[in-house]
């Protein structure tokens, strides 16, 4: 089948605009109509597991990362994550009651499957979520989970991120009931929240001229800081990848605590912060945070909630409102202005968006 931009000057915006629809379609593959998560024991059951590896490149690694946080949080499994080229070349001792996870969109990285390679005969068991079911990280897999993302174009994944950690965030449900460490309430408010998901995301997605007008801003950055705190942390770098990749503009992300061990630095005045704070536990630290980059004259850019905004935005360059979403799905919202932002900044700067300079969509050579 020939996929066309259905109208939108660019895959990438054609495939931000399009996660509504195909997170309902992750979603709707992995939510029974009961409300249970539809992976069976069979196929994997997590009391037989005492650790997790997680490994994957770019994107996909911060999608792992993100689940680091859930997996640990409400599964009480602890999980290691580790760039595929780091990984390959490591020797990491893999004990026999490890479950190894790779995550690629197209399923063909190189290193990622090396890393799975070498894994084989060493981990209880090798379970991948990939976009592309035929793809050689899904065949050489003992499960391999669809994302159900279709196509995806441009080569700054997207659509990709945020399906892949619908489908993680699933497996940690499925964790978690298999370990028992969450009750029959917590697990049923999580699939509330997740069906609540697209009509969030929807409700983000309508935001797009408020996000332009901080691209617009931000095309003038030569630097530009990312930070997050806990789960949000790995949207930081998410973010900051974003940007590199399609605006050429130098970004860096940072866990917001660390700033103060170094990167503070570099702040002044030209040096535009983005901050991706939802009200949530560690909005407080992350806020203080925030207030020491703009006593060095920062120039914040406030990602957060009503709420957050309301006790927060005094003072900040710009302020981006996301509506409000139950705390653990946080990360996949957040993903959409992470994503607009580094769109229309590259817009504004007139780069190839969906082709980006010396990148290719997939990277199958080491
Ligand atoms: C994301 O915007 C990148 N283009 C890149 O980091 C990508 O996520 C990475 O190369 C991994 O690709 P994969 O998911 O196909 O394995």
């Amino acid at each position: 089948t020939r996929i066309d931009k259905a109208g939108h000057k660019h895959f990438m915006s054609k495939e931000i605009a399009e996660q509504p629809g195909v997170i309902g379609a992750a979603i709707g593959h992995y939510l029974t109509p009961e409300g249970q998560i539809n992976i069976s024991t069979q196929d994997i059951d997590f009391t037989q597991f005492d650790r997790i590896v997680m490994v994957a490149c770019g994107t996909a690694s911060y999608a792992c990362l993100t689940a680091k946080y859930w997996f640990e949080q409400i599964a009480r499994l602890p999980v290691e994550v580790d760039v595929a080229s780091e990984f390959r070349y490591r020797e990491p001792p893999i004990s026999p009651r490890t479950l190894a996870v790779f995550v690629s969109q197209s399923g063909e990285t190189a290193d990622t499957l090396a890393a799975l390679r070498y894994c084989e005969g060493k981990a209880a068991r090798i379970l991948s979520v990939v976009n592309v079911p035929e793809s050689s990280i899904a065949r050489e897999s003992d499960l391999a989970l669809p994302i159900h993302a279709g196509v995806e174009v441009g080569v700054a994944s997207t659509k990709a991120f945020t399906c892949q950690l619908v489908v993680l965030f699933a497996l940690v449900l499925k964790a978690a009931r298999d370990r028992e460490t969450i009750t029959a309430e917590a697990f049923a408010d999580h699939i509330s929240s997740l069906r609540g998901l697209p009509a969030i995301i929807s409700t983000a997605l309508e935001q797009n001229d408020t996000m332009q007008e901080a691209a617009l801003k931000l095309s003038h950055a030569r630097d530009v800081l990312f930070l997050g705190r806990g789960q949000m942390y790995p949207l930081a770098l998410e973010g900051a990848l974003k940007l590199k990749e399609i605006s050429y503009i130098h970004a860096e992300a940072y866990a917001s605590g660390e700033l103060k061990h170094g990167p503070i630095a570099l702040v002044d005045e030209h040096v535009p912060v983005v901050v991706m704070a939802p009200r949530d536990a560690l909005f407080d630290k992350t806020v203080s945070n925030m207030q020491e980059v703009m006593a060095r004259k920062g120039k914040v850019i406030l990602i957060s909630d009503s709420k957050g905004q309301a006790e927060a935005n005094d003072g900040v360059w710009f302020s981006i409102e996301m509506p409000p979403v139950p705390d653990a799905l946080a990360p996949i919202l957040y993903a959409i202005p992470a994503q607009l932002l580094a769109y229309h900044t590259a817009v504004a700067k007139g780069t190839d968006v969906d082709q980006p300079r010396n990148l290719a969509k997939s990277v199958t050579v080491e």
